[in-house]
């Protein structure tokens, strides 16, 4: 831990997240899969954030819109001395927008597994607000952890999770994830999440199967970190990007297709994949704003507010823990 009155940082010594076991397992299973977090390696987060910036996925541009436009209600909501913890903070940037606007925030705490992205990011976030005590703290936020002792106990203590990740679990993992964040945030703590919104599912295509090309280099990018990490053989050019919305489930699908029957040494192991295969590797769900609320319940947390885009895009949700 390094701590002074304006910055700490807290290691939990989250465990190594297990690549190899995934890929091995999920492509040895009659419906071959590859869990979405593993899309986040450099490369991978680096193409995620051209995502974000592409013309076609609205998410990112219309909740940070959102943001702006109700920082105001938003501080209000939290009122002065509030604590934001963000799970998954990343780069820590939509969280500037809120501590611009609250009233003489006690502290920002940061939370992310990534060690060195965090402690750089952290100390960014530190220089650029000097009034607020950053806490960071490295630890794998979808288990149950301890918060360390924050700063200001007058104020509230607010979960912040914004970007839809929310979307990237299935429901019944989406209520244990909000469970687990309710049990650290505590009793009386408060969240503010982005959803994203269902709609048109033309627009929902587009998002996913960019024209440049992004999102595919993004999802096969999962391959070429086989091949990297894994000692792989995969024939890259031999497999497509497929994206769809789903409709009776509510979600994006994501999928890796063979385009041929191919067969691969991953790991000194060898793999046949058919042609036409899919390997799963994310789902995206949508939820209408009242859908939402409901799952949310089901983790104790009572709605509060709900802003929305003028084009019901997006949507960032303020609950209250019961
Ligand atoms: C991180 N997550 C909310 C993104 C999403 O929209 O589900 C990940 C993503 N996958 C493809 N494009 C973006």
């Amino acid at each position: 831990m390094i701590n002074d009155s304006r910055f700490a940082f807290y290691d939990l010594a989250p465990g190594e997240e297990n690549f190899r076991d995934a890929v091995l397992c999920g492509l040895d299973r009659a419906r071959k899969a590859i869990p979405c977090k593993f899309f986040y390696d450099t490369r991978g987060s680096w193409l995620f954030e051209e995502i974000c910036r592409l013309p076609e996925y609205y998410p990112t541009r219309t909740e940070i819109a959102i943001l702006k436009e109700y920082s105001g209600d938003i501080a209000a909501r939290i009122g002065p001395h509030g604590r934001l913890i963000e799970f998954g903070s990343g780069a820590s940037q939509k969280v500037r927008i809120l501590l611009r606007a609250l009233d003489r925030p006690a502290a920002y705490v940061p939370v992310d597994i990534s060690r060195e992205h965090l402690r750089s990011a952290a100390t960014g976030l530190a220089e650029d607000f000097p009034s607020v005590p950053v806490i960071a703290v490295c630890a794998d936020y979808t288990r149950p952890f301890a918060l360390p002792p924050l700063p200001g106990a007058r104020g509230k203590r607010v979960g912040f999770f914004p970007g839809s990740t929310i979307g990237n679990f299935e429901p019944d993992a989406a209520v244990a994830f909000l469970a687990n964040y309710a049990n650290v945030l505590g009793p009386g703590g408060e969240m503010l999440i982005g959803v994203d919104l269902k709609k048109d599912p033309e627009i929902l295509e587009a998002a996913y199967n960019d024209r440049a090309g992004v999102t595919a280099a993004f999802n096969l990018n999962l391959l070429e970190r086989i091949n990297r990490e894994l000692d792989g053989d995969l024939d890259i050019d031999r497999f497509e990007h497929v994206a769809f919305y789903n409709p009776a489930e509510g979600r994006v699908e994501i999928y890796i297709r063979s385009q041929a029957e191919q067969f691969a040494q991953i790991a000194g192991k060898r793999f046949r994949f058919a042609d036409g295969e899919l390997i799963h590797t994310e789902y995206s769900y949508k939820y209408a704003a009242a859908e939402f609320r409901a799952l949310a319940a089901h983790a104790g947390f009572r709605p509060v507010d709900t802003w929305t885009d003028a084009g019901e895009l997006f949507s960032v949700h303020y609950f209250r823990l019961r």
